[in-house]
């Protein structure tokens, strides 16, 4: 059985705990909220952000991410992408040198525009590190229904590694070394997201949001290869099946904060009615920016970026996009 520390005590972070602690691993779990932290405690229970889910008796609360970390064999940082770089400098002098590195957020750092793998090869060696990524609610996983997800690194060894440490009956895992292709789908997503969410929010139906989806995949594949993604990966879990679940589902904060934008809310009013991070608002502009530096033309994801800025407004995004010049479809 294996030591894991895990970094960020959200929805997700609780989730996977939850997963690795019913095979009998030991876990420790640290957050930066140290009240939520007490909460957990006291009730055994993630009730800020997974209730319902009984914290399994192998499961620790740590109280900093030196307790965290202790002779983990395996590092797992499930905080949101922009808290990545001060979660995993609080964490680096307590890595130990053989650990494993995983990272289950899913996101493009702002203004720097670096994949979370690029943030951590500024200070680790890159063969420890893996994502893990794919369509996987936290509030699914909690209640242990049947989940897929894929984890990849540049070293496949450290991929098996982590597919071993979680594989159970009811959570599958893959493995793959397009950490390019897989970081990109996690975090573009999250855009396209916002987009069905504000085409229902504006009373479009089943088809506007399937071309949504599917002319997005397109765009974020567009991108993802000139990145250096291999585009099979787009249509593999962390790609179509990531967009599906989150596209979807009532689960999913960037498509209810869509939906809010859709019926005419004012997106910084969307988020804080939402109440908790919504990456694809971040995302968006990163997207854009990586898109227009890479020129790569990605009109949806320029739409929904310019909706969350409100220099548009989500009626005129549909005019636009419908109105756009006449193409063959896999120009
Ligand atoms: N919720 C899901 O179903 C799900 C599924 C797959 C991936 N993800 C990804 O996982 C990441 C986390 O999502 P979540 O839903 O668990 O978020 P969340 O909002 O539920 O929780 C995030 C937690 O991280 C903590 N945190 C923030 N900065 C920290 C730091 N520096 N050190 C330690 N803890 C810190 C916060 O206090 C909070 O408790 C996101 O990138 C998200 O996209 C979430």
């Amino acid at each position: 059985m294996k030591k894991a520390g895990i970094i960020g005590a959200g929805s997700w972070g609780t989730a996977l705990a939850t997963v690795l602690a019913g095979k009998g691993h030991q876990v420790r779990i640290f957050d930066v909220d140290e009240g939520h932290l007490r909460r957990m405690e006291a009730a055994r229970e993630n009730t800020d952000y997974l209730p319902g889910v009984p914290l399994n008796e192998n499961i620790q609360i740590a109280w900093s991410s030196e307790e965290a970390l202790k002779d983990a064999d395996v590092v797992l940082f499930s905080a949101p992408t922009q808290h990545f770089r001060s979660a995993l400098q609080a964490a680096l002098p307590y890595i130990s040198d053989d650990a494993l590195i995983v990272n289950v957020a899913k996101g493009i750092e702002q203004g720097t525009h670096l994949r979370l793998s690029q943030i951590a090869a500024e200070c680790l060696d890159v063969d420890r590190y893996v994502a893990l990524s794919g369509p996987s609610h936290a509030e699914e996983v909690g209640r242990a229904l049947p989940t897929t997800v894929a984890v990849a690194s540049a070293n496949l060894a450290s991929a098996e590694a982590i597919q071993d440490l979680f594989m159970t009956d009811r959570f599958r895992v893959y493995t793959t070394e397009d950490i390019v292709g897989v970081e990109l789908g996690g975090a573009l997503k999250n855009v396209i997201a916002l987009g069905a969410g504000i085409s229902d929010g504006l009373g479009f139906g089943d088809n506007a949001k399937a071309a949504l989806m599917t002319r997005g995949l397109a765009e974020i594949s567009r991108l993802g290869v000139a990145l250096g993604a291999q585009p099979e990966t787009f249509a593999g879990l962390t790609g179509v099946g990531d967009l599906i679940v989150t596209c979807t589902s009532m689960h999913s904060r960037n498509r209810r904060c869509g939906i809010l934008m859709g019926e005419g809310k004012d997106p910084e009013d969307a988020v804080r009615e939402i109440g908790m991070v919504v990456e694809g608002m971040t995302t968006a502009e990163a997207a854009w920016e990586l898109a227009s530096t890479a020129q790569v033309e990605m009109p949806i994801t320029e739409a929904i970026y310019r909706i969350t800025r409100g220099t548009l407004k989500a009626q005129e995004a549909m005019e636009m996009l419908m109105g756009r010049e006449k193409k063959h479809e896999q120009a």
